[in-house]
C-alpha cells in the first residue's frame, strides 16, 4: 500500500487524567504501534472518506451539521484549509486509515485531527509549526470532548512522554526515561464517551467542590513523583504510584467494574501496579508488567479484556 500523506500516533496518559482539565499537571506517553494514516489524492471535488466507518462525505456539497458523524473531520479539513490560505483548492479525496479505537481512551480523535493536518501540509507543501499544528487540532478536540485539557493533541504531536500542564501558559516539558518502562494495554471492550465523562465530573465537582479538588490536590504528588521516578529509573514505584492515582480516579467514580475487574486481574497476576487509563467509565487500563507478562496477559484475557497489547514506553 502506499505511504499515508500524514500520520499520527496513539497514546495513553499515565498519569493525572481528570485533574490536568483543571489546570493540574499530567503525564502522557505516545503509542506508536497505533496510528492514524491519512491518504489524500487528486478528485473532482473536496470528499472526505473513513475506511474505519465505511463514510464518505462530500463537504462543500452537503456539509454536515454538529450532531452528524464526521462533524470533527469536516472542521479539521476545513479550518486547516482555511489556515493555509486554501479554502479554493476543493479537489482532494481525502481518506482516513486509524488503527486507534475510537472512544477507548487511545487519543483516536486527536490522532486522526493531526493525522489530516499533516497530510494537508504535506499534500500542499505548506509548512506548519508544531505550536499552529497543536492549535488546529485542539479546535477538534473542543469539537469532540467539548472541554478538553488538551494534553492528547500535546503529546501525540511531540511523540514523546510528556509532562504537561494547561493554563494560561501550557507547559509542554518531554521526559527523558532512565530505563524502559514495559506496559501492558487491556481494553474493557466498553466504549465510553469522554465529553460525557469529563463533563459529568464537572457537574459532580460543581456540586462538591472540596471534596474533588482534595482528590485533585491528592493526584498532583503522586504526578511530580511519576516523573522523578521516571527520569531517575525506579520503575517498580511507577506501580504503587499507578495503584494509589487508581484508588483516586475511583473516588471521583470515573472507573467502572470492568475498568476495577481487569485492575485487580493485573495486579493479582504479578503486575506491579495497574490503573485505568484516560476519561475512565469504559476504554483501557494500563498494567505495569515487569515480569510476568503471559501470565498477567492470560488473567487480563480471563478477566474478560477484548483486546490486549504490549508497549514500551522509551
Ligand atoms: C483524555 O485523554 C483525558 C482527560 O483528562 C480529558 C482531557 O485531558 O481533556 C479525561
Amino acid at each position: 500500500m502506499k505511504n499515508p500523506t500524514g500520520s499520527a500516533c496513539g497514546k495513553i496518559i499515565l498519569f493525572g487524567e481528570h485533574s490536568v482539565v483543571y489546570g493540574h499537571p499530567a503525564i502522557a506517553v505516545p503509542v506508536t504501534a497505533l496510528h492514524a494514516d491519512v491518504f489524500i489524492q487528486p478528485a473532482e471535488t473536496l470528499v472526505i472518506s473513513s475506511r474505519n466507518f465505511n463514510t464518505e462525505y462530500e463537504i462543500l456539497k452537503n456539509p454536515l451539521n454538529k450532531n452528524e458523524t464526521g462533524f470533527g473531520l469536516q472542521e479539521t479539513v476545513l479550518n486547516t484549509l482555511k489556515f493555509f490560505n486554501l479554502l479554493k483548492k476543493q479537489n482532494i479525496h481525502i481518506t482516513i486509515d486509524s488503527s486507534i479505537l475510537p472512544a477507548s481512551g487511545l487519543g483516536s480523535s486527536a490522532a486522526v485531527a493531526v493525522a489530516i493536518i499533516r497530510a494537508l501540509s504535506n499534500y500542499f507543501k505548506k509548512k506548519i509549526s508544531n505550536k499552529d499544528l497543536y492549535d488546529l487540532a485542539f479546535k477538534t478536540e473542543v469539537i469532540y470532548h467539548g472541554d478538553p485539557s488538551g494534553i492528547d493533541p500535546a503529546v501525540i504531536i511531540h511523540e514523546k512522554p510528556v509532562y504537561f500542564k494547561s493554563g494560561k501558559k501550557t507547559r509542554l516539558e518531554p521526559l527523558k526515561v532512565a530505563n524502559k518502562i514495559p506496559i501492558i494495554i487491556a481494553d474493557t471492550g466498553v466504549r465510553s464517551s469522554t465529553k460525557e465523562v469529563v463533563s459529568d465530573v464537572k457537574k459532580a465537582r460543581a456540586s462538591d467542590k472540596d471534596k474533588y479538588d482534595t482528590i485533585f490536590s491528592e493526584i498532583i504528588p503522586i504526578v511530580h513523583r511519576v516523573r522523578d521516578v521516571i527520569e531517575k529509573g525506579n520503575v517498580s514505584e511507577l506501580g504503587r504510584l499507578m495503584n494509589e492515582n487508581h484508588e483516586l480516579l475511583k473516588q471521583i467514580d470515573v472507573s467502572s467494574p470492568e475498568l476495577d475487574l481487569l485492575v485487580e486481574s493485573a495486579r493479582e497476576a504479578g503486575a506491579t501496579g495497574a490503573k485505568l487509563a484516560g476519561a475512565g467509565r469504559g476504554g483501557h487500563i494500563i498494567a505495569l508488567a515487569e515480569d510476568n507478562v503471559q501470565k498477567i496477559s492470560k488473567a487480563l484475557v480471563d478477566a474478560g479484556a477484548s483486546h490486549i497489547f504490549f508497549t514500551e514506553i522509551v
